[in-house]
């Protein structure tokens, strides 16, 4: 049992913002990204990229559209600055790129992180400092004003060495750090100071970047903090309000889309939401979230499983199987109803302008995923997936009916078994319940002639019963009625349909027959394939007669006379 929380866990302090706007605010356009994979991301596993991993980690951030991409610590780690050197020399970075690199607040790092991206056409300089009161007092010990000091000097020390680099277009972000834990007054008067410190104009703007660094709030309440920051900013107009939310308490996509309605400009996240702890925000949910919504995030993610796993190469972390839009398992339905719904919809689908299939909210083509695995066969399953995996791998459609009747068929198999079955598997019951069976008939051959002017017709059908091979005789107004009569048995049809199986000249023809047997309640299938239809309608009459058999509902003798039905075995 939990311990009552109230004495330990204290509320979370909300401002007062009644006249909030942003819960009616609709996102229209995408964010401008950052992706910080090869710094929060990297400082966050088990082994930290080399610098090759690194390499093609960016180059990949680079081809998924990302024109801002956070690379390194240089000042903390020797890898990192060399691997922004790397960038720079070895011309990897593309023109329309932007690299950046973080810093805390303290002269001798920053010099070094200014060296490090020497020669750069364009840098993003990214210092932090801690603001909030636990943090500020716990660990740096030092008052508001101290903190305030360190920011501005750190913004001042940036623009002056920034002057002595003039080939390259500096930007300035400052992030105060735990701003969500920070008393809303000092985070804009810190910030206010930057942005003065930097000497901020609408023409160079400087990032504020406000981090939940823990996530310790509801997504509302962070979306409050950025709309209060919005407006009680000096120099809104001189300043990209960026958002970085981590995942603490698992709502950072929430946030960040809050934030985005709230007025924030910009996202700081990793690629499927890697980084510290649980996380930095996870770029790929939130592209495909305003995708998904009509907005192009201006992102690639149409290769999205590929992506994926060079990810999982560079971090060593696997993807989890419900990770939005990625997972293995999130386009995945094993229940009846939801196969059944996905069926339907995909069936309608492409008369539709607009994406509206059950269960799934992104067109899978688009981040090129096929259908393939959207419907798996278990225990749960109904007809409704069965029939598409027959559909889909074999392009058999069946009849309504057939598909109730063949599902019990693989779920009695799946309740023995427990487990999956394959479009694979599916197919081999299916021929085995309806296409191979030749015991007790097999079929050899026939011969049709038409009887007379209305046609009518004459059958010899010759097959192996019990061993003996019998030709027999029957007239019927066509070849299926005509080898009924041959067979002599009490059987009618109730439904017929007939299909092609593939297409072109070798294209094969599939027969449904329904078959009611006298005095039995019910109706079941035979299906016949052959090249020829009549044929076909001829193998579905044996199918159908064989499967009579086997379930105890028809008899024959070896002389196949008429015998009344059920009968307690066979006689072969
Ligand atoms: O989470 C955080 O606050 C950070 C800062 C350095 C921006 O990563
Ligand atoms: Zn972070």
């Amino acid at each position: 049992m939990l311990a009552q929380p109230q004495q330990k866990y204290a509320p979370f302090p909300v401002i007062s913002l009644p006249d909030r706007q942003w819960p009616s605010q609709r996102i229209a356009h995408a964010p401008q990204w950052l992706s910080t994979d090869l710094r929060d991301g990297n400082q966050a596993i088990f082994e930290p990229m080399d610098g090759a991993t690194k390499l093609e980690f960016f180059q990949l951030l680079t081809r998924i559209g990302f024109k801002e991409i956070e690379v390194g610590f240089p000042s903390a780690s020797q890898i990192d600055f060399d691997f922004v050197r790397d960038l720079i020399n070895g011309g990897h970075i593309p023109h329309d790129a932007t690299i950046q690199v973080l810093t805390q607040a303290r002269p001798d790092l920053i010099e070094r992180t200014m060296e490090s991206v020497k020669g750069a056409k364009q840098a993003i300089i990214h210092f932090y400092v801690a603001t909030s009161d636990n943090f500020r007092e716990i660990v740096l010990d030092k008052t508001r004003d101290e903190v305030m000091e360190m920011a501005v000097a750190s913004a001042r020390q940036i623009r002056e060495l920034a002057e002595q680099q003039p080939e390259t277009k500096f930007t300035l972000e400052f992030s105060p750090e735990h701003f969500s834990q920070t008393p809303l007054p000092f985070a804009r008067d810190i910030c206010d100071a930057v942005v003065e410190a930097w000497g901020a104009t609408p023409e160079r703007k400087v990032i504020l970047n406000l981090p939940a660094t823990v996530e310790s709030c509801d997504p509302c309440d962070y979306a409050d903090m950025i709309e209060w920051m919005g407006r009680h900013l000096k120099k809104r107009d001189s300043v990209i309000i960026s958002v970085h939310p981590h995942n603490d308490r698992g709502t950072a996509v929430a946030a960040a889309e809050m934030a985005l309605k709230a007025g924030a400009d910009r996202i700081e996240g990793c690629l499927l939401g890697n980084g510290e702890r649980t996380g930095n925000v996870d770029l790929v949910t939130l592209a495909l979230n305003l995708y998904t919504r009509g907005i192009h995030p201006c992102l690639d993610f149409s290769t999205i499983d590929d992506m994926a796993r060079a990810v999982e190469r560079y971090t060593q972390i696997p993807v989890h199987p419900r990770q939005p839009y990625v997972g293995d398992l999130v386009n995945t339905a094993f229940s009846g109803s939801h196969q059944d719904a996905i069926k339907k919809g995909l069936s309608q689908e492409k008369n539709n302008l607009v994406w509206n299939v059950p269960y799934l909210t992104i067109d899978l083509k688009e981040i090129g995923r096929g259908f393939t695995n959207v419907v798996r066969v278990n225990s749960q399953s109904g007809k409704g997936g069965i029939s598409y995996l027959l559909e889909s791998s074999q392009d058999i459609f069946m009849p309504r009916r057939l598909q109730v009747e063949f599902s019990s068929v693989v779920q009695k198999h799946t309740e023995v078994t427990g487990g999956e079955v394959s479009a694979e598997q599916i197919w081999s019951m299916f021929k085995t319940e309806y296409l191979d069976g030749d015991k007790p008939i097999q079929y050899v051959g026939h011969k049709l002639t038409a009887k007379d002017s209305n046609q009518s017709q004459s059958i010899l059908l010759t097959f192996v019963n019990c061993g003996k091979q019998v030709t027999l005789r029957g007239d019927g107004n066509g070849p299926i009625d005509a080898a009924i009569h041959a067979l002599k048995l009490p059987i009618g049809v109730q439904s017929y349909e007939e299909r092609s199986l593939g297409k072109g000249s070798n294209a094969k023809a599939i027969t449904f027959l329904e078959m009611a047997i006298e005095g039995v309640p019910g109706t079941h299938y035979g299906v016949g394939v052959h090249d020829n239809f009549v044929t076909a309608s001829i193998l579905a009459v044996i199918s159908g007669v064989n499967r009579g058999v086997r379930q105890g509902k028809l008899a024959l003798t070896s002389e196949l006379e008429h015998f009344p039905i059920i009968r307690d075995s066979l006689s072969c």
